[in-house]
């Protein structure tokens, strides 16, 4: 984009011209994407939803950091560990426990993707879709779990869900970007974890179970819990026996495929070049 001569709204920044002088002309919610029903207003937000045991998670959460804005993106997990989701009572709950602006907590709450703005089935399915995935098949699952879970002939979409949204066997489905598992691709994640070396036929057999109630164990890592639990985790909170709560989520985690090169160089007496002594600028001290 030229950095001179950009019109906005009938005023033309230029060089010299600052966004707090341009005046605009044009009604953003008319041309906004979000039409005009799904657009909440901040006095329907009802906080009663988030009960003292929530606040006192809330503020917990806040304790942990120096600044208590650093607290945001956690409690945006936990608000969504009670909704399935970030309501407008969500982001107002979070501006009133850090003291910011419900504009700042929705400017955050509708960036990353994780947060939800329509109520999570009781478990997310996420389709890795970006290249390495795709070329070898996620395009594919994505596409055949689409059309087992869609009803009357229509493909569920993505963000869409299949049940009532929340409900036991309930299931929201998404393409994702690289989910990080590019060698055990095509991959999938139910509630965050993994599932890898998918097939379409592994992927619908996998949404069967959970339609069932069944809770598959992942290819490593944590067993499966429902996407609200997964959030509270998220959000920093674990189940009080903390000790067998452990021993179960730190199962195996790395693949044979992942440590191939590692294993490769050591057989094989590779080892990269020493690195060189490289003085680091002096960092001033806060
Ligand atoms: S492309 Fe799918 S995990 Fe990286």
């Amino acid at each position: 984009m030229s950095s001179t001569g950009q019109t906005y709204g009938g005023s033309s920044l230029g060089a010299g011209t600052t966004h707090q002088e341009t005046v605009p002309d044009v009604d953003v919610t008319g041309i906004s994407p979000v039409p005009a029903g799904h657009l909440v207003e901040e006095s329907s937000a009802d906080l009663s939803i988030f009960g003292e045991d929530i606040v006192t998670k809330a503020q917990e959460i806040v304790a942990r950091y120096p600044q208590s804005r650093s607290a945001l993106l956690p409690m945006l997990h936990l608000v969504q560990s009670v909704e399935g989701k970030v309501s407008q009572s969500g982001i107002q709950f979070c501006a009133a426990q850090l003291d910011l602006s419900a504009a700042e907590v929705s400017a955050v709450a509708t960036f990353y993707t994780m947060y939800k703005r329509k109520t999570c089935g009781e478990h997310l399915v996420s389709v890795c879709t970006n290249t390495l995935c795709a070329v070898l098949g996620g395009d594919a699952i994505y596409k055949a779990l689409g059309e087992h879970l869609g009803e009357g002939g229509k493909r569920l979409g993505h963000n869409e869900t299949v049940g009532e949204p929340g409900a036991p066997g309930s299931i929201t489905l998404e393409h994702a970007e690289c989910l990080a598992a590019c060698d055990l691709g095509p991959v999938l994640q139910v509630n965050y974890e993994f599932f890898d070396n998918q097939t379409p036929e592994s992927a619908v057999a996998l949404v069967d179970a959970l339609r069932a109630g069944e809770k598959p164990q992942p290819t490593r890592g944590a067993p499966l819990r429902d996407f609200r639990t997964a959030e509270l985790e998220l959000a920093g909170f674990w189940p009080e026996d903390e000790v067998d709560y452990r021993s179960t989520v730190d199962g195996p985690s790395a693949a044979v495929e992942t440590l191939r090169g590692a294993k490769l160089a050591e057989d094989r007496g590779w080892t990269a070049p020493a690195m060189t002594d490289v003085a680091l600028p002096e960092v001033e001290k806060k």
